[in-house]
């Protein structure tokens, strides 16, 4: 029986128009522009502004354009996974809201929250749904505004995000393309690291949650860092070594942007140049699930069928994973 594979065959992405620099973070919380630039890599992020404007208005933008550069009718597509931790709302899920908005009226569509990691396994289950025969059409979403969780006194954290969103289109193929292998992991123990306090079931919203600052990221930087290192690195060096792919076959590393310093060290572990490792880090800071999309976004022209990408991504959960793609057009 011939192998169905999952191809991405389309890109999109959007990323707002206001752009927060370190000068202006400089003004805002005690930090400099040369902490930030040697101990992060970013030098600039995106900011969605305005009165009622969620992380669904990325996510449509993202899959507009997906839509027209691919020039699928929306009413093929079968399904809409959005992986974000910034929903517009707790329910309905954003899927439901942007499907809507893009004219997907025949899909079924759902959340999927991974943290940084979302992305990754969204795509994971939108390539296994395409693999199972069940659906033909699978947009995966990946992206959070995480301007609406940041503390703008926390110098910790809030000179690492910024707003953002991608999306891929899946389609069936039998030509030895698309995602290939897969590492993907989880561990709960990581939530004491980075996580938000309040606003969900556990502590719900109240005068005394809002007046303690705990709907904002909480993240204990550097041990999530040395996790993420670590993590990252390793779950990439597994999935390369069963693929048997290494710096000769490898043509690009597609890492999570939350810190140049642990895209250095993922990089060196599977014996990767510079050259070949996806960067947008120092333009849109950490977007959570919007980074990977991003990347492949702004890298979509340079890319050419049969490709090898080696994705990599660690975040809260902690979840963290590889993903091995092999891409599957020219543009
Ligand atoms: O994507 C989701 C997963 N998240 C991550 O992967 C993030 C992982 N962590 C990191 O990227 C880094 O830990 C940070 C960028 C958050 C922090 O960098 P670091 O090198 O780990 O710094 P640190 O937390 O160990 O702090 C070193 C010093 C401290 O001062 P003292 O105690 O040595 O006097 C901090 O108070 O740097 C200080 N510091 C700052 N100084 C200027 C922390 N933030 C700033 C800042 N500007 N913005």
């Amino acid at each position: 029986m011939t192998k169905i594979r999952a191809a991405i065959t389309g890109v999109g992405g959007y990323v707002p128009d206001y752009i927060l620099t370190n000068k202006e973070l400089e003004t805002m919380v005690e930090t400099t522009d040369e902490w930030i630039t040697t101990r992060t890599g970013i030098k600039e992020r995106r900011i969605l502004k305005g009165e009622k404007q969620g992380v669904s208005v990325m996510g449509v933008a993202a899959v507009k354009e997906l839509i027209a550069k691919t020039g699928i009718d929306p009413k093929e597509i079968d399904l809409l996974l959005f992986a974000t931790v910034t929903a517009d709302m707790t329910f309905p899920a954003t899927a439901n809201i942007v499907a809507t908005e893009v004219g997907a009226v025949n899909a079924f569509s759902y959340d999927i929250g991974a943290a940084c990691s979302g992305f990754i396994f969204a795509l994971s289950t939108g390539a296994s749904y395409i693999r199972s025969g069940m659906y033909k059409k699978v947009v995966v979403v990946g992206g959070d505004k995480m301007s609406a969780i940041m503390d703008y006194k926390d110098r910790t954290t809030c000179i690492i995000f910024g707003d953002g969103a991608g999306a891929v289109l899946l389609e069936p193929t039998t030509e030895d393309v698309g995602v290939m292998d897969e590492i993907l992991r989880s561990d709960g123990a990581g939530e004491q690291y980075l996580h938000m306090k309040a606003g969900g079931s556990r502590i719900p919203a109240s005068h005394a949650t809002v007046d303690g600052r705990q709907h904002y990221v909480y993240q204990e930087g550097s041990a999530v860092f040395k996790f993420a290192v670590t993590n990252m690195a390793d779950i990439s060096g597994q999935l390369a070594e069963r693929n048997k792919l290494n710096a000769s076959n490898i043509d690009w590393l597609v890492p999570h942007q939350a810190n140049k310093r642990i895209i250095d060290a993922t990089a060196s572990r599977i014996g990767i140049t510079e050259d070949k490792v996806m960067m947008n880090i120092e333009r849109y800071g950490n977007t959570t699930a919007g980074t990977i999309p991003l990347l492949l976004w702004d890298y979509e022209k340079r890319l050419k069928k049969g490709d090898n990408l080696l994705m990599a991504a660690f975040g809260g959960g902690f979840t963290w994973g590889a993903v091995y793609v092999k891409w599957a057009y020219n543009s």
